[in-house]
């Protein structure tokens, strides 16, 4: 249903500034920040760096890990079952490779475990909702690929360093970059319909902080491409899939040494199964819906970082969690649509960041945390922002610019998603600049891995038969996610961890099953003195009370 809210007065007033220095800007490049000043402004700005906003794990094997008092408190927590009242005597579902997940990385998994031999009716993806609600579906501006004369995998690989800050794993890094071209390949073979100029040569963008033009898009619904494909794959290779059974809990072997199924919680029937696997792979995404210090986020309702919670009481170590991803610019205005995704691609086309008095104050293409630092200290330490009617802040986002660098048409044809959120609001982005505010994006660290999708325990060696793929996972990204490089984790480290799980179960029966992990992990939080009310995983995100109002008028507690 349409809502034509559009701009109050007060605010149309405020965009004749923006007007009124296009022309200048149209010709002004803007200056790139010395590394000292981007480390400046971060410090000063970026949310990551507020000391008050984290606190260090008290158990487990990354005990010490400062991360966020959200991801602190589902960590530190109960488990949602009682280990002892759980009948594991019946197994309800068995595969041979169990996934659990239901996005981009899961899809890819099944696929290649396909691939690598093992029928798809021995693979079974056990999902929180449907198959596809995941991040993966809402990723709108492309996948990177060095795939250009001159372009390489080298150059890919420095720019992923260089925006992790240097946190990043190399040879994880080395392993996505090599992939990636492949994966195009792979993706466009089976079907995604990328974005081509009229000689069918692929359209590429660039993204921030990327020193070539290597983004592969379509449109602004790349990620809806892609899991169409993915999703279109599975289903037809007949690979078994159950909806709305979210697991709640890993199951290992009497030692714990060995991942054998999990424990599944079905939304409709309110009962618990049991999933046994040779090998399991955790997919579960990332952790938008806890909206870490307060802020909105673009990710789907199930992002609640359940996987990781998980495979803490497995023994998994953590990383880099420490960092989240806030992207520069999420919808500000109208209320209805905070915190939604304005793709980067926008910049990559040409709008430009302006704020209250219609000047740019950052180069549009930094990298995100920088430019989302410059966007926080804008509307918080210069007030230069422009404040919405809910009393929320913003800075303007000048979309017109698109249309006048590469034409009429160019922002319907290639930012149709972008084009469709404003006008139902009647703001019309070919005409008029959009509000925008940094908002949780990504979840930058994760679960250790190795290049095989091994998980790794706290001495760093593969927990037996246990793998995971995706955001779920750290590593790859440093403390800093480039625009483009999730789409591509999911689908190169979903590959890699569906080939190494059926490497693994060609060898393997079935394991014992237990939830004494479980038992243990309880008995370190009594030790630690965890109030019991503290229970995890989340599995669905709370949305009344107190803390939503709050956030919906301050999005930047200072
Ligand atoms: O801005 C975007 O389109 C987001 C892409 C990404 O996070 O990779």
């Amino acid at each position: 249903m349409s809502q034509k809210v559009g701009y109050p007065d007060y605010m149309k007033e405020l965009i004749k500034k923006v007007e009124e220095t296009r022309e200048r800007r149209l010709e002004e490049t803007f200056r790139r920040l010395k590394p000292e000043e981007k480390e400046e402004l971060l410090r000063k700005w970026h949310p990551d760096y507020r000391p008050e906003g984290k606190r260090p794990l008290k158990i487990g094997p990354s005990r010490g890990l400062k991360v966020p008092h959200e991801v602190a408190d589902l960590i530190e927590a109960y488990p949602l079952i009682n280990p002892d009242e759980i009948d594991l005597s019946k197994v309800d579902y068995e595969a041979d490779i169990l996934i659990i997940g239901g996005g981009g990385a899961a899809a890819s998994a099944a696929l290649w475990a396909n691939n690598s031999g093992i029928p798809a009716e021995n693979i079974l993806i056990a999902t929180k909702l449907r198959f596809g609600d995941a991040n993966t579906k809402m990723a709108q501006g492309g996948i990177q690929a060095a795939d250009r004369p001159e372009d390489s995998p080298t150059r890919h690989f420095i720019d992923i360093m260089g925006g992790g800050h240097f946190a990043n794993d190399p040879e994880l890094v080395k392993a996505l970059v090599r992939d990636a071209p492949f994966i195009i390949k792979w993706l466009e073979d089976m079907g995604v319909m990328f974005d081509k100029d009229e000689e069918g040569n692929m359209m590429e963008l660039s993204g921030g902080g990327t020193s070539r033009r290597r983004l592969h898009a379509c449109k602004d619904y790349t990620g809806l491409e892609i899991m169409r494909v993915l999703m279109d794959e599975v289903w037809n290779r007949g690979i078994r899939i159950l909806e709305f059974s979210p697991a709640v809990e890993l199951l290992t072997d009497e030692n714990g040494e060995r991942v054998t199924g999990a424990v599944l919680w079905n939304l409709e029937t309110k009962e618990y199964y049991i999933a046994r696997g040779k090998a399991v792979i955790l997919a579960t995404g990332g952790f938008g819906r806890l909206h870490i210090q307060n802020f909105p986020t673009t990710n789907h309702y199930g992002a609640t970082m359940d996987g990781v919670v998980m495979a803490y009481r497995v023994g998994a170590k953590l990383r880099d969690l420490d960092s989240t991803q806030y992207h520069p610019t999420g919808a500000a205005y109208p209320e209805q649509i905070v915190g939604l995704l304005i793709t980067e691609k926008c910049r990559g086309l040409g709008a430009q960041l302006v704020n209250i008095d219609g000047e740019q104050f950052i180069y549009p293409l930094e990298a995100r945390d920088v430019v989302a630092s410059a966007i926080i200290r804008e509307c918080y330490g210069r007030d230069k922002g422009i404040v919405t009617p809910t009393g929320m802040r913003g800075v303007w986002l000048d979309m017109p610019m698109i249309e006048i660098i590469h034409g009429e048409g160019t922002i319907k044809r290639y930012l149709a998603a972008i084009n469709r959120m404003f006008t139902r609001f009647g703001i019309d982005p070919t005409k008029e600049p959009v509000l925008v505010f940094p908002t949780l994006h990504y979840m930058n660290g994760g679960i250790c891995i190795n290049v095989n999708a091994q998980v790794l325990n706290g001495e760093g060696n593969p927990i037996k038969g246990f793998f995971a793929a995706g955001e779920t996972t750290g590593g790859v990204h440093g403390k800093n996610r480039l625009m483009g490089n999730s789409l591509l984790e999911v689908t190169v480290y979903g590959r890699r961890a569906g080939i190494s799980a059926a490497k693994y179960v060609k060898n393997s029966e079935y394991g014992k099953i237990s939830l004494n992990h479980v038992k243990r992990y309880e008995k370190m939080l009594i030790e630690a003195g965890i109030p019991r009310k503290r229970k995890a995983p989340m599995l669905l995100p709370e949305y009344r009370g107190e803390k939503v109002l709050s956030r919906a008028i301050s999005l930047f507690p200072i």
